[in-house]
């Protein structure tokens, strides 16, 4: 469902970026508007680097990024949140030694409504968290610190939500939940998503549209729907 008034989530334009010289992305163009937005490609496509860079975590050698009318390739990362960017890494997304109930305060230090009703909606999407908030975050299971991780992001009210591979690694009940919750969080809450996934199949479910990235370069861009396994394949390259 895109927007058809006001501006785009976000809108980004030949963006280049990588490390230490090395260009990883190149020449990416995306435009997302209020919908799940899936970016798929194999491993070491550039999809973790995409969501960095759009989190201003990976410094930009070209291109622009919007976001919901500003332009914000020059912003630092701490900033992306406080203008509505969540993002959830692949990895080490909590505080190991803080509890949950702690990781969770640390998203709820932004925004305008109060971090007790934020937090009882995480609780109503994320029932487990409640029963272990006193728990310390680096003692959890793969999948409790992913909804930690997750459910720090949207303490921060966010509009726009960057998930990298939150299924990655979780047991098939896991991860059939956590697509059940994107859905949710783009459904109830009015989220919009950019979701990287190697999960081709439970991605092309949740996703409105759908980008493969091969070789950090966008291979193509479709409705979810419209994506062919041949394309798929060859974006992926087998
Ligand atoms: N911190 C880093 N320093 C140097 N190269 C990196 C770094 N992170 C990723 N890369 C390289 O960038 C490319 C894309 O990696 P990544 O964005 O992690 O892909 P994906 O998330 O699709 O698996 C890979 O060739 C990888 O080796
Ligand atoms: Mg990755």
């Amino acid at each position: 469902m895109s927007e058809t008034t006001g501006p785009r989530m976000l809108e980004a334009s030949g963006l280049r970026s990588g490390y230490h010289g090395v260009t990883v992305l190149k020449d990416i163009d995306l435009d997302v508007g209020n919908e799940v937005f899936t970016v798929l490609g194999a491993n070491g496509a550039g999809k973790t680097t995409l969501l960095a860079t759009l989190a201003r975590l990976v410094p930009l050698t070209s291109g622009s990024i919007v976001f919901r009318g500003d332009n914000v390739s020059a912003i630092p990362a701490f900033e992306t949140a406080a203008r509505g960017m969540g993002y959830v890494p692949q990895e080490r997304g909590v505080f190991p030694e803080l509890t949950v109930l702690e990781n969770l305060n640390v998203g709820g230090m932004i925004g305008e409504r109060s971090p007790e009703e934020r937090m009882r909606e995480v609780f109503d999407l994320f029932p487990d968290l409640e029963a272990l908030q006193g728990q310390m975050a680096g003692t959890l299971s793969g999948g409790e610190s992913r909804m930690v991780a997750c459910g720090r992001a949207l303490m921060q009210d966010p509009a726009l939500l960057l998930l990298d591979e939150p299924t990655a690694g979780l047991s098939p009940l896991y991860v059939d939940m956590f697509f059940e919750k994107i859905q949710e969080i783009h459904q109830d809450k009015g989220v919009s998503i950019i979701l990287a996934e190697q999960n081709a199949t439970k991605a092309l479910e949740v996703a409105d549209r759908v980008m493969v990235l091969s070789l950090g370069e966008s291979f193509a861009v479709k409705d979810a729907a419209e994506l062919t396994t041949d394309q798929l394949k060859e974006g992926y390259r087998i």
